[in-house]
Formats: structure tokens, sequence, C-alpha cells
């Protein structure tokens, strides 16, 4: 069993398996990170195979601060502003690739742009300190299925296939960083997440332009139409469930929890919701229903992003390519 619980020696074991090219998972603020030196084209490389993941789909890069951040990628005026606001936390920053930098191509996919990041979440930045290189970590997931926010759902996708699976309990926000484009003086919001959009235009005193999404020509290929899937049909804005379907509850209207029927929040809580989400959907896709009907979820704050993830999840098959 990979599954160890995060302590000094086990994050020790983790850092010497990551500078020697091999995939550790670990947990962050959002969701459960697959880990691997974003220097080493070829731990980029087996990343995108364990995953299973379309090789044109940037990674986002870990690192311990902004001052490692500076090193790859050219911080503009707009992205120190984010930085100083929001890191450590989940934030992503989409910025233009520096010269000279040692990391791997396929880590930007091919891109002159680079996703970074620096996690709010103790493990995560012990392990980054100890490992001394920067981290590519797409959540630990195989492609199109739902991420973790628990170690034992890293098993469940990966099983032995990862070296090492650090325990650091669930995960604080269950929903992956936001990602901005912060490459010029406008901030383009290319994925929703963790972060609320809102909080980011109170901080900038100015609006968040939203990428178009288009699954033909994504700017951020997290916007591919189905790209969180579980095996079940979603059903959307539903009332209630038709016989023989699971539900996805939210709200104080919504009925008790039961086999087949898990509420994000009775209360209505849209950061509790958010960090139910993916637990929520895995249980009730493990029930082996053809279909989950989904009550509808507020779309302010948090909502935003659960509800973008909820229409990917209901998105016809296929179209992530
Ligand atoms: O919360 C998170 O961000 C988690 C944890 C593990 O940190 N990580 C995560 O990484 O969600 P990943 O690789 O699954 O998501 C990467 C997102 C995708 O939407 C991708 O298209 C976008 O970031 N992205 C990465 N590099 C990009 C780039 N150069 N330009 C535009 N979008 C980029
Ligand atoms: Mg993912």
């Amino acid at each position: 069993m990979p599954i160890v619980k995060a302590t000094e020696e086990t994050i020790a074991v983790a850092a010497k398996l990551l500078r020697e090219g091999a995939l550790v998972a670990f947990p962050t603020e959002t969701v459960y990170g697959l880990g691997g030196d974003a220097t080493n084209g070829r731990a980029v490389a087996a990343i995108f195979a364990t995953k299973g993941r379309p090789q044109f789909n940037p990674l986002i890069v870990h690192v311990p601060d902004a001052a490692h951040a500076e090193a790859h990628a050219e911080l503009t005026p707009l992205a120190r502003r984010l930085a100083d606001a929001f890191w450590p936390g989940p934030l992503t920053l989409v910025l233009t690739r520096r010269d000279g930098s040692p990391l791997s191509d396929l880590v930007s996919a091919g891109l002159d742009s680079v996703a970074i990041r620096v996690p709010d979440h103790p493990v995560a930045l012990a392990l980054l300190r100890a490992t001394q290189r920067p981290l590519a970590a797409p959540s630990a997931n195989r492609s199109g299925r739902l991420s973790p926010t628990r170690a034992a759902h890293v098993y469940a996708d990966f099983g032995e296939v990862i070296a090492l699976i650090l325990d650091g309990g669930p995960t604080a926000h269950g929903l992956e960083s936001t990602v901005i484009d912060a490459r010029g003086d406008e901030p383009v919001l290319l994925r929703p997440g963790a972060v609320p959009a809102e909080t980011i235009e109170a901080v900038l005193g100015q609006p968040l332009r939203r990428a178009e999404a288009s699954p033909d020509a994504p700017t951020s290929p997290g916007q591919l139409a189905s790209h969180y899937a579980p095996r079940a049909h979603l059903r959307l804005d539903a009332k209630t469930a038709q016989p023989g379907e699971a539900l996805l509850a939210f709200g104080p209207e919504a009925p008790a929890d039961g086999k087949r029927t898990i509420n994000l929040s009775p209360t209505g809580d849209l950061i509790e919701a958010a960090a139910n989400l993916f637990a929520a959907l895995r249980a009730l896709d493990d029930e082996h229903v053809a279909t989950i009907a989904v009550m509808p979820v507020p779309d302010h704050g948090l909502g935003e992003a659960i509800n973008d993830r909820l229409r990917r999840a209901a998105a016809p098959r296929g179209s992530s390519k």
C-alpha cells in the first residue's frame, strides 16, 4: 500500500524519490496533486502517461514562494499584486516563461507561458523545500475523472502505480485553484476555482475578463468541455431524483441524506459544498446508477466554480480530446 502519513521522515523519502524522477502524490489545500520534478522531462512525461492525459494539456508548476516563481517566469506588475495578495494560496498565475528557465518544455506543453502557484499547505511546502525542485502537479486522478480530495481517492484511481502517496488528510478547499492569465495589464479568468472571482476583483479593483470557452481552440485546455467526468450521466437543474437515479442535493429544501442522496451543504453554504463536491460525486458514482440528478447550486462566489465543474461533468463524453 503506497499511502503513508505525511511526516518529516516520509516527506524526506518523497523528496528523494522526486529527485530521482519518480512520481509522488501529495496533498495541497485544493486537491491532491500527482507530483513530478518539473525540470525533468521524463518525470513530466510520466505524469501525462500515468494520468492518461492529453499531451497538449499543460501542467501547473508548484514553487515554495514568489522568489522561486521569478526564476522561471516574468512577474508582471499585475502578477506581483496577485501574488502578494494570494500566495501562498489557491491562485495559479499563467505567466511568460523566462528564457533559460530549467523547466521542461513538456510542462507547459510547448507554450511560451507557464502556470505557477505557491500552495498553502504545510506538507506541500515542506515537500517543495525538501526536494529543492519546482514540482509539476496536476490533480492526482486519471484524466477525465474526478479530482481527489483524500489520499484514498488517489489510491482508488491508481492503485500501486504511484510509488508513494503522502496522506495529509482531506483537503480544505476540495476544488482546484483559480487560474488567471496575468501576462498583460488585464487579468483573464481561465479557470474558476477555490478563490472566488469576486474576491480577486475586490483586491484588484478591476473586473476579470472571462475567457471564452471553446473546445476547438482552448486558451486553457482545462476548458475542454468534458474534463471532470464521473461514470454516471449527470442531469442538471433537477428538483428531485427520478426512480433509479441518485441525487446530488443542495440546501435546506432537499431530502435527507440516504444511500443514493448526498447533500453538498444542508445549510446552503457554498464553501462546504465545494469541499464536498468531488467526494460526493465519487460516492454517488459508486452506487452504479446510470444518472445522477443534480439540484441547482447558486452561481455566485464559489458557486461559479462548482457549476463549471458540474457542467463539464455533464457534458457529452468524447468532447475531451
Ligand atoms: O488546485 C490545483 O491547481 C491542483 C493542485 C494539485 O495544485 N492542480 C491542478 O493542476 O489542478 P492541473 O494540471 O490539473 O490543472 C492545470 C490547469 C488546466 O486548466 C490547464 O489548462 C491550465 O491550468 N494551464 C496550465 N498551464 C497553462 C498555460 N501555460 N496556459 C494556460 N493554461 C494553463
Ligand atoms: Mg485535473
